[in-house]
C-alpha cells in the first residue's frame, strides 16, 4: 500500500512511516542509478521533489526519522570509480612567466597582437596563482547541477557530489542577474591551518599524513565517499568560467565583481593594472605577503581585462594567449648527488637522471632529478655561455637542488665536488641494447647536438618499449588501466611486441588472468578498455605514432589540413617519393609544419617496418576525421593564404582567426589554395594567386566575409 499520493500535512504517523521507509529505499536505488551506473531514471526536478518530501516528513514527524535517513547522507554510498565529464570548454593551462622581463614581454606581445600603439590603453588584471586544484562547477538555473575536475583539460571527473559539501560553495544562486547557465571556475585549497589539523588527525589515527596543503585538497576533493570530504575543511576561490549563457560584465574584473556579488569567494588581492611596470609591483607585493597569507600561492597570474580583447587574442593549443602566470621564484635545498643514470627514451635520447640523497624542497621530498645531456654535467652551456662557471658534476658532489611548480627538479649549482671525485664518462653506448650511442649532428649548421642517441631503433628494446607507452598515454590513447607498468610487464612477457598486438591482447586473456597480480574482471576490464579505445579521434592518432617533432599541437595541423586517415597516410607515403615536390610541397607549406617536421614524417613513412606495423594496425581501429572547427563558417576546410601587410590585425591574429574558423592556413601559393587575403605590397604570391585564378580578397573584404 502505497501512500505516495497523499499531502504531507494530512498523513497520520502510520501513514509517515511508511512513506519515509519507502522514500529512503527509493532515493537510495536512484542515488544508485544516477551516480554509479551513469542512468539515471527520473528527471533532477523529480528527484529533488522526493528528497523535498522526506525531509518535509521527517520535519513534521521528527521522532520517526530512520537511521538511514537520505536527508543525513551527503549523497549516494560510496562509489566505486569517478564517472568521466567531457567540459563544455576545456580548461586550458596558463603559459610561465619567470622573470619581470618576460612580464614586459607579455605585455609586447599582447600590444603587437591587437595592432595597439604604446599610447593605447591596455589593463591587466593581477592576481594570486593558487595552489590547489582547478574545479569546474556548472550553474543551471541557479542550480549547482555539476562538478568536474580539470582532468586532462578536455575530461575530467565528476566529484559534483564531494563540491556540494564545500560549504563556501552555494548550492543554489538566487540573484536576478544569474545567468541561466554559468560555468563558474576556481581553485579548491586547504588552509595551512587546517592542513596541520588535518595531519594531525592523521597521525592520530594512524592514516597518511599529507606532503603539502595541495595534495591534502586534492586527496579530500578525490574522495569516493563524499562524507569523507564534508569532514576535510576545504576552501575555494573563483577566478574564471567555462560555457555561459550570458556574461555579467565586459572586462574580467567586471565579472569577477559579480562573482562576489552573487555571493561566491573571490580573492581580495587581485589588482586592476595599466601595464607590466604595476604587474612586476603587484607581484613584489605579493611575495612580501605570501608567507602571511595562510595559504599556499606559487605566483600572480596576469590576465588581459577587456574582454572583447581575450576573444580576439584567443589561445595557442593549450594556454590562452591573453594571461600569464608569473612564477615566484623556486624554492632550493643542499643534497649529495649519489649516483647518475642513464635512461633511453623513445626516439632513443640516452637521457642522465641523478639519484639523490632524499631531501626535503618546498614541502616535497625529491630523490631524483634530471640532468638533461652530456653537456650539462660537463658545464657546458647551450649558447657558449657555460653553465656554474663551467664546473661539471661528478658523482658525490654536493649539488643544489631547486623544485619550481610541478617541473621536475633540476641541479642549478655546484656547492662542492666530492673528495677524490673524477669526471664522470657519458657512455658511448647504449646501456640496454649495447648499440653505439652517438650525437646528432645539426645538418644546416654542422654544430654537433646535445643529445645522445643509440642507434639500435627499434632493435632496442628499451626504445620499443617506450614507444609502446607513449602509445597508450594519456594524450595518445588513453588505455585505462594500460599505464607504463602495465607496459613494460606485458613487453617482458612477450605479449607486445608492437603496437598493434595491443588490440589483440583479447587473444591473451586467459593468460594473463592468470599471471601475479591479475584477476578475471581486471582483464576483462583492460580488454574492454582497449576495445574501447578503438575509436579514436585523428589528431590523437597521428600524436600516437610517436614520430619525431610531431607533438600534439603539429598532430592537430596534420588532422586539419588532411581530414581523414586515408588522405594523411596517402599524401605522407608521396610526400616520400622523389620527384613529388607537389605533395612535398603542400606539407611543407602547412604554417606551422616547416622542413624539420616534413622530413621526420618522410623518414617515418619510407620505412618499411613502420608501414608494416601501420597495416597491421589500421584494420584494428576506427579512426574518426577531424571535425572541423565551425561547420558554419563560410571559410570552414577551406585553405587561405595572407600576404602583404595587414592593417586592421597582425599576422598572428589572422591565423588565429582563421584557424578558429575552421580554415587552413598555408605560406604559400599552391592548387590547394582556395583564398589569399593579400594587403597592401603583396608581391609575389599575389602574382601566383592571379595566375592559377585564385580568389583574392583584400582584408576588409576578409572582414566582410568572417563578419566581424
Ligand atoms: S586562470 C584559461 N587564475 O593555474 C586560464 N588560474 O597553471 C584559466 N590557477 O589550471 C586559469 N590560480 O588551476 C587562473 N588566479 C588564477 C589561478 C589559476 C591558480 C591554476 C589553475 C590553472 C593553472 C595553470
Amino acid at each position: 500500500m502505497s501512500f505516495a499520493d497523499i499531502d504531507v500535512k494530512a498523513l497520520d504517523k502510520l501513514q509517515a512511516e511508511a512513506e519515509l521507509e519507502r522514500l529512503a529505499k527509493e532515493i537510495a536505488a536512484h542515488d544508485d542509478r544516477y551516480y554509479r551506473k551513469d542512468d539515471p531514471a527520473i528527471s533532477d526536478g523529480e528527484y529533488d521533489a522526493l528528497r523535498r518530501r522526506n525531509e518535509e516528513i521527517e520535519a513534521r514527524f521528527p521522532d520517526l526519522k530512520r537511521p538511514d535517513s537520505p536527508s543525513d547522507k551527503v549523497g549516494s554510498a560510496p562509489l566505486e570509480k569517478f564517472s568521466k565529464i567531457t567540459h563544455s570548454v576545456p580548461m586550458l593551462s596558463l603559459g610561465n612567466a619567470f622573470s619581470d622581463e618576460d612580464v614586459f614581454d607579455f605585455e609586447s606581445r599582447v600590444r603587437k597582437f591587437l595592432s595597439l600603439d604604446a599610447a593605447d590603453p591596455l589593463n591587466f588584471t593581477a592576481e594570486p596563482k593558487i595552489d590547489g586544484l582547478s574545479i569546474s562547477i556548472r550553474y543551471e538555473a541557479g542550480k549547482l547541477v555539476q562538478a568536474a575536475t580539470r582532468g586532462d583539460g578536455t575530461e575530467g571527473e565528476d566529484v559534483t557530489r564531494n563540491v556540494m559539501t564545500i560549504s563556501e560553495i552555494p548550492s543554489q544562486v538566487k540573484a536576478d542577474d544569474f545567468p541561466e547557465i554559468f560555468e563558474l571556475r576556481g581553485e579548491i585549497y586547504m588552509s595551512h591551518k587546517d592542513f596541520q589539523l588535518l595531519n594531525e588527525k592523521q597521525i592520530q589515527a594512524g592514516d597518511k599524513v599529507f606532503a603539502n596543503p595541495r595534495n591534502a585538497a586534492a586527496g579530500s576533493l578525490r574522495q569516493l565517499d563524499s562524507s569523507i570530504t564534508a569532514k576535510r575543511a576545504l576552501k575555494i576561490f573563483l577566478y574564471a568560467w567555462g560555457e555561459v549563457s550570458a556574461l555579467p560584465g565586459e572586462t574580467q574584473s567586471q565579472v569577477i565583481a559579480a562573482f562576489r556579488r552573487w555571493g561566491f569567494p573571490v580573492n581580495d588581492l587581485m589588482k586592476l593594472c595599466s601595464g607590466a611596470e604595476e604587474m612586476v609591483a603587484h607581484h613584489k607585493y605579493l611575495e612580501q605577503q605570501r608567507a602571511g597569507l595562510g595559504y599556499d600561492i606559487d605566483g600572480v597570474v596576469y590576465k588581459v581585462d577587456r574582454l572583447d580583447y581575450q576573444q580576439r587574442l584567443g589561445f595557442r593549443s593549450r594556454t590562452p594567449r591573453w594571461a600569464i602566470a608569473h612564477k615566484f621564484p623556486a624554492e632550493r635545498a643542499i643534497t649529495v648527488l649519489e649516483d647518475i643514470e642513464i635512461q633511453v627514451g623513445r626516439t632513443g635520447a640516452l637521457t642522465p637522471v641523478a639519484r639523490l640523497k632524499p631531501v626535503t624542497v618546498g614541502g616535497v621530498v625529491v630523490s631524483n632529478a634530471t640532468l638533461h645531456n652530456r653537456d650539462y654535467i660537463a658545464g657546458i652551456g647551450r649558447d657558449g655561455e657555460p653553465i656554474r662557471g663551467g664546473e661539471d658534476l661528478r658523482i658525490g658532489d654536493t649539488v643544489v637542488v631547486q623544485r619550481a611548480g610541478d617541473v621536475i627538479p633540476q641541479i642549478v649549482d655546484l656547492v662542492s665536488h666530492g673528495e677524490g671525485s673524477s669526471p664522470y664518462q657519458f657512455p658511448d653506448h647504449c646501456p640496454v641494447c649495447k648499440s653505439h650511442a652517438t650525437r646528432d649532428v645539426n645538418e644546416k649548421t654542422g654544430k654537433v647536438d646535445a643529445v645522445t642517441r643509440c642507434s639500435g631503433g627499434l632493435f632496442c628494446p628499451a626504445q620499443r618499449v617506450e614507444h609502446l607507452k607513449h602509445f597508450v598515454s594519456r594524450n595518445a590513447f588513453d588505455i585505462e588501466g594500460m599505464g607504463a607498468k602495465v607496459v613494460e610487464e606485458f613487453f617482458e612477457a612477450g605479449l607486445i611486441k608492437t603496437v598493434p598486438d595491443i588490440f589483440k591482447l583479447k587473444l591473451h586473456r586467459d593468460e594473463i588472468a592468470a599471471r601475479k597480480g591479475w584477476k578475471e574482471k581486471s582483464t576483462d576490464n583492460l580488454i574492454n578498455a582497449i576495445d574501447a579505445a578503438r575509436k579514436v579521434d585523428l589528431d590523437r592518432f597521428i600524436y600516437s605514432l610517436g614520430i619525431r617533432h610531431v607533438g600534439e599541437t603539429k598532430a592537430r595541423l596534420l588532422a586539419r589540413n588532411y581530414g581523414d586517415v586515408d588522405s594523411f597516410i596517402g599524401a605522407m607515403k608521396q610526400a616520400g617519393q622523389s620527384g613529388d615536390e607537389e605533395a612535398y610541397g603542400e606539407l611543407a607549406n602547412i604554417d606551422g609544419i616547416g622542413s624539420v617536421v616534413a622530413d621526420a614524417l618522410v623518414e617515418f613513412f619510407s620505412q618499411a617496418h613502420n608501414i608494416e606495423v601501420l597495416d597491421e594496425l589500421l584494420p584494428e581501429l576506427e579512426i574518426a576525421p577531424m571535425q572541423v572547427v565551425d561547420d558554419a563558417s563560410p571559410v570552414s576546410g577551406k585553405t587561405v593564404v595572407f600576404t602583404g601587410k595587414l592593417e586592421q590585425m597582425s599576422r598572428s591574429e589572422a591565423k588565429a582567426m582563421a584557424e578558429r574558423l575552421g580554415a587552413k592556413v598555408s605560406g604559400s601559393v599552391s592548387k590547394k589554395t582556395d583564398l589569399l587575403v593579400a594587403g597592401p605590397g603583396a608581391g609575389s604570391k599575389l602574382k601566383k594567386a592571379e595566375a592559377a585564378g585564385v580568389e583574392i580578397i583584400s582584408e576588409d573584404d576578409w572582414f566582410e566575409l568572417v563578419g566581424r
